[in-house]
């Protein structure tokens, strides 16, 4: 298993690998990060890559040659579901030898942009202070109450997740996210600025709806901001509205787009699922997010579908790019697979948008069915979040855009 034989003698192998830590894009309150700092995070990525792209696919090898025939001897049968498969291989040594690798490299990923951020803390927080002190376009609402689904997870091993603040002005868990976002997405080249999404979801909608020209454009759970400056960039002449419940992702989100000169991005603190105080009816052309509903709980998913519904204009568009429904091509053994952020990643509700379908939501929050759409794009510009695509996920990287015209 040493990987030689996806390289038969004389074959030339070009580096695939993921790009140098260096050339990711420093802006203003990004963290300083040292010699060591760079190089444990090069470590981490390559270590992330090595576990989707060479240990992930010989789990389903494993599960073929041992798993399956094992239960089909004792049972007369295969197993029926994505959750009798997960059982079946939690007993074996390649599924636990990949799940224990790969959360390991989380946790890692996650102390090591933590260690560069907590020790510069007060100084990020001065620089993000300095960015956006008396700006109109940071809106925050202490009084928010956090939902209890977003209180309750450390996302992602993630400590604080994306809301706790330690002192007034703290922006420590948006640096982590933004600096280590290049070890969760395997140093992904083209993804200086992770910034790849906006440019996907503007060309796919210029070329499906060439007349819709978005003045305001509302980005939900924003966090820093990496979709909502790129829409920005795409969009120059809109007014791009960034909603997030965490303080600390909007304090950094506006203080890292004014110093990339995007300037037309207001980031607001907000339930998404709720922006009745925030927001009048049909206030906006477009209605986006990236990667928000897979960390959405079932009852929040549905009022986050009303309120696209109720905000976007006549003629307006709604779209959603994450991962999507598993589909029949896709084997049990891989569906379990696909399931491990749930049950080692604290996802709980990534699961769940495995096996929801979102046209449904769109139809019941009042779309039209021929409004509704799915869309694709390589411009997604990295490789699946989740390190595995159907045939048509792979198209664009294993995430999908799911949408409807109002
Ligand atoms: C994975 S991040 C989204 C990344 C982001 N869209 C980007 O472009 O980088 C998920 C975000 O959704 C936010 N979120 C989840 N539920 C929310 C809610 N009900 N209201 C507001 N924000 C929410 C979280 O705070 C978190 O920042």
């Amino acid at each position: 298993m040493d990987g030689s034989a996806d390289f038969p003698e004389g074959t030339s192998v070009k580096y695939a690998g993921p790009r140098d830590y260096r050339t990711q894009g420093r802006h203003a309150v990004f963290p300083e990060t040292d010699h060591d700092d760079c190089e444990r995070f090069n470590y981490l990525a390559h270590v992330n890559r090595y576990i989707r792209e060479r240990i992930q696919p010989r789990i389903e090898d494993a599960y073929n040659a041992r798993v399956e025939p094992k239960f089909v001897a004792e049972k007369g049968r295969k197993p029926k579901d994505r959750t009798e498969a997960r059982k079946l291989l939690l007993t074996e040594p390649m599924f636990q030898y990949y799940s224990a690798f790969r959360r390991a490299n989380m946790e890692q990923r996650q102390q090591a942009g933590r260690w560069v951020a907590l020790r510069q803390a007060e100084a990020l927080a001065a620089k993000a202070a300095a960015l956006t002190d008396g700006d109109p376009r940071l809106q925050l609402n202490p009084d928010l109450k956090i939902p209890k689904y977003l209180v309750d997870v450390h996302h992602h091993c993630m400590p604080g997740s994306y809301y706790e603040e330690n002192f007034p002005g703290d922006v420590v868990n948006a640096a982590n996210y933004d600096c280590g976002f290049f070890v969760t997405n395997g140093g992904a080249e083209g993804q200086e600025w992770l910034d790849t999404v906006g440019t996907a979801i503007a060309e796919t909608l210029q070329a499906k709806f060439p007349d819709l020209k978005p003045k305001r454009i509302l980005d939900l759970g924003a966090s820093l901001g990496h979709n909502a400056v790129s829409l920005a960039k795409m969009y120059p002449d809109a007014e791009i509205v960034a909603v997030d419940a965490g303080a600390p992702m909007l304090r950094y989100g506006l203080a890292r787009a004014k110093s990339l000169g995007v300037d037309n991005v207001t980031f607001v603190q907000g339930d998404v699922a709720d922006l009745t105080k925030e927001f009048g009816d049909e206030s906006f052309d477009l209605v986006t997010s990236y990667i928000l509903l897979h960390e959405i709980s079932f009852p929040a998913m549905k009022a986050i579908f009303n309120e696209c519904y109720r905000l976007v204009k006549k003629g307006g568009v709604v779209v959603h790019s994450d991962i999507v429904k598993n589909s029949d091509q896709v084997s049990v053994c891989e569906q379990a697979i696909r399931d491990w952020d749930t049950h080692y990643n604290n996802e709980p509700f990534h699961a769940l948008l495995r096996e929801l379908d979102q046209h449904d939501f769109f139809l019941q929050s009042g779309f039209s069915e021929d409004g509704f759409f799915r869309a694709s794009s390589a411009s997604f510009g990295h490789t699946a979040l989740d390190g595995r695509s159907t045939p048509e996920e792979s198209a664009l990287g294993g995430v999908m855009m799911v949408g409807a015209i109002k």
